[in-house]
């Protein structure tokens, strides 16, 4: 499913539910720590993704390890995302020189909870959410704006290393399975040059929302 809604130059893997072979490096052992099961699961899976989407673009495996904030730290040159929710897990890995961020989430296709979607949504994404959800409503919309705004700052943080709320990007999501960010926060004056826009694609199927995000690439 992800590999649909990456762009081209992308490689992506998923897995639904756990790989049995799957291992870690001994510094990815230590980078977990002491952790219940279900993240261990989880850590390991994405990464053994992730391996074999660093082998669609060539590249041998390697330690991915948790770098700051939490984002992962991919081999030199390489650029990529890592999700993982109840049952699925997924990383896709582009080279550097063809793209510069890329951000993926996914979710269980099920409303947010009571509240959230306020707490999450800016009046005019709130605003479009009504009249998406009157006009199609098998796809939890609400849901999906989450996704999109998680995979965009899964794209954001690793060129600004710099926190986004969710009041930071406004998200157009499109019934054609696209949508646009505009980013709202002011970069500050060392980083001129951060992100002002992401495009992205979305997936409803099999009971999953799936997202991913880049920076529009200039023609
Ligand atoms: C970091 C965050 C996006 C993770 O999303 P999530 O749905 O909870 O979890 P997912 O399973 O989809 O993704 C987890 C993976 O994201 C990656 N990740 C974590 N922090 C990250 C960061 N700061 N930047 C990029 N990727 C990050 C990691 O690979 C992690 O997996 P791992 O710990 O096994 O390596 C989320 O917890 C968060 O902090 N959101 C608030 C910020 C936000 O979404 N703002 C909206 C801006 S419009």
């Amino acid at each position: 499913m992800i590999e649909e809604i990456v762009p081209e130059g992308v490689a992506a893997a998923e897995h639904f539910g756990d790989a049995p072979g799957a291992a870690l490096y001994p510094e990815e052992l230590v980078a977990l720590g002491e952790t219940g099961e279900a993240r261990r699961l989880e850590f390991t899976t994405v990464r053994h993704c992730a391996r074999r989407a660093l082998g669609g673009l060539g590249l041998p495996p390697a330690p991915l390890l948790p770098g700051v904030r939490g984002a992962p730290r991919w081999p030199d040159g390489v650029v990529g995302s890592m999700t993982h929710c109840a049952g699925y897990r997924a990383a896709a890995v582009a080279r550097r020189s063809g793209m510069s961020t890329l951000g993926i989430d996914a979710e269980p296709h099920e409303p947010l909870a009571e509240g959230l979607l306020d707490y999450i949504a800016l009046p005019e994404e709130r605003q479009r959410h009504t009249g998406l959800a009157d006009l199609h409503p098998d796809v939890c919309w609400d849901r999906l704006l989450f996704c999109a705004k998680e995979a965009v700052y899964k794209a954001w943080f690793p060129v600004t290393q710099r926190w986004l709320g969710f009041d930071g990007a406004l998200i157009s999501l499109v019934p054609d399975g696209t949508f646009r960010a505009r980013v709202l926060a002011v970069p500050p004056p060392q980083q001129p040059c951060s992100p002002t826009a992401f495009e992205g694609r979305w997936l409803a199927r099999n009971g999953l929302l799936l997202a991913c995000a880049t920076e529009p690439r200039s023609v």
